[in-house]
């Protein structure tokens, strides 16, 4: 991955970002290097940052060094370590720290940040962002992103990536123990051992050899846990919304009913949507086979739990897993009573259930995961290309990288306002240029474009960054080379 610069912003406008170059550089003497000769002089006072970075492919263009030093990144919460590494490795300037702030140290800190990173108790709201004059982007290390006002992010330009899949292996690992330890009734067995009761029994109880899982929901923890099920001698059935490649010698099922009517055990795995609430009812309970189980470790919203706690009762279902709630407690403690959820007396009592504080992705392989999937892969690629994959509240875009071949390339950003007529402007002022490559999409009221053009002098760049920074629907330009 290349690192590249921003350049210096113009002063006065609305929101500076903090150049990486000091005054005496670009900003005040714009036409004092040549792109060629600044490669040079970098190259050799960078010749160690550059010699670290042995993921940058021989062929491409080491484009322009930020001064790595003045990138400043706030990471709170006691992000885990691996992504620490990779961000200092970069050369930026980290401060760690293990707890989130109160919102006024918050706020005094995070205006003179480039990039944070949290977890979801620190809360990045309108009030808080409005402050944030340097920011660039936000790392969640965590799934969830309900503890960032995104769209207000997205009106600031400043863009805002989670890591959904880091710990689609830990959930997909937690699935397969509770298929075994419900068909051997190994919770209730194990209460009964620490009550002090000796109670062997084998009625009911099964190997999972040949039965058939039925996994709602095929994507990346669906299909993992499909992999994994099958190694251990179950059939694999699925059904998905979408038409997927099978895994192995699983099978996709056209509809839900298909699935109720065939699956041993029924697994959902599907995200929180209006068609995903309660789709597992009195209904679905019906249609399964007499004595099936139900798994849940996706969302708290889907699984109609009154129905489930008449179908367990009724032995219609012969044992369930739930990780996941449709209200969970905030934080630990003896919380997971009836004041929480109306039914939660009448779920502790059944048997063979197994009820987890949501930790199916809690692990820490998954913890390590997610500071590389946030850090490795989508912060430092924002940050040193402009790549908005993965990105929440941006729309996804990305150029490929730059070549050895094309030097005296910049690669121009502008994040503007979505309204008609914005392109048109844009394209004028690059039009002068020669833009070998360029890409737009929009996402609600804001739009990001990237462009790359060649042949491109020091002095040409701040011009076009001033006219780019002073349309009217500039939200963010950053020109990296
Ligand atoms: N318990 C935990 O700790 C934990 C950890 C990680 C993820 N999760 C949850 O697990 C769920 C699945 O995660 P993932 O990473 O596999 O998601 P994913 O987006 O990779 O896959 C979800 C799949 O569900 C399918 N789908 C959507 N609507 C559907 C419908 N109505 N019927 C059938 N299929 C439908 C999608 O097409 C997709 O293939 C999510 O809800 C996620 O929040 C829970």
């Amino acid at each position: 991955m290349t690192p590249a610069q921003d350049i210096k912003p113009v002063a006065g406008l609305e929101r500076a970002v903090r150049n990486s170059w000091d005054q005496n550089n670009l900003s005040n003497s714009p036409t004092a290097f040549s792109l060629a000769a600044q490669q040079q002089s970098l190259s050799s006072s960078f010749g160690g940052s550059f010699a670290r970075r042995g993921s940058v492919a021989e062929n491409m263009k080491p484009l322009k060094p930020f001064n790595t030093e003045d990138v400043k990144i706030l990471l709170l919460e006691n992000v885990n370590k691996s992504g620490q590494d990779i961000l200092r490795k970069q050369g930026y300037q980290v401060e760690a720290l293990t707890t989130s702030l109160p919102e006024d140290q918050l706020i005094e800190k995070i205006r003179d940040v480039q990039v944070i990173g949290i977890r979801s108790k620190t809360k990045l709201t309108d009030r808080v962002l409005a402050e944030a004059k340097n920011l660039l982007v936000i790392g969640c290390f965590c799934i969830g992103t309900n503890q960032v006002d995104l769209e207000y992010a997205a009106r600031q330009g400043i863009a805002v990536f989670n890591s959904p899949f880091a710990n689609s292996r830990s959930v997909a690992e937690l699935v397969i123990a509770e298929i075994i330890t419900l068909a051997r009734q190994l919770g209730d067995r194990s209460n009964e051992m620490h009550r002090g009761t000796w109670n062997k029994v084998s009625a009911k109880c099964w190997e999972i050899r040949g039965k058939t899982l039925g996994i709602i929901g095929y994507g990346h923890i669906g299909s993992q846990l499909s992999v994994l099920a099958e190694a251990m001698g179950m059939k694999v059935i699925y059904y998905d919304v979408v038409t997927l490649m099978a895994m192995g010698t699983a099978r996709q099922v056209p509809t839900l009913n298909d699935l109720l009517d065939e699956a041993d055990f029924v697994t959902l795995h599907v995200p929180d949507l209006p068609e995903t609430r309660n789709m597992m009812s009195t209904a679905q309970f019906d249609k399964m086979k007499h004595g099936a189980y139900l798994i849940n470790a996706s969302r708290g919203s889907v699984v109609d739990i009154p129905a489930l706690i008449k179908a367990m009762n009724a032995g219609k279902i012969a044992g369930a897993a739930l990780d996941v709630y449709p209200n969970e407690p905030a934080a630990n403690g003896d919380y997971f009573n009836g004041s929480l959820n109306t039914w939660g007396d009448d779920l502790r009592q059944l048997h063979n259930i197994i009820l987890t504080p949501h930790i199916g992705g809690s692990t820490e392989e998954a913890q390590r995961a997610i500071g590389i999937e946030v850090v490795g892969e989508a912060l430092v690629r924002y940050i040193n290309q402009g790549i908005t994959v993965g990105s929440v509240n941006m729309p996804e875009t990305q150029l490929r990288s730059l070549t050895l071949e094309e030097e005296n390339t910049a690669r121009v950003i502008y994040i503007h306002k979505n309204v008609p007529g914005v392109l048109r402007k844009v394209n004028e002022i690059l039009g002068d240029h020669n833009v070998d490559k360029q890409i737009s999409d929009s996402k609600g009221d804001v739009a990001y474009l990237m462009a790359d053009i060649s042949n491109v002098q020091v002095g040409e760049i701040k011009d076009l960054y001033e006219r780019l920074e002073a349309l009217s629907s500039r939200i963010l330009t950053r020109v990296l080379y």
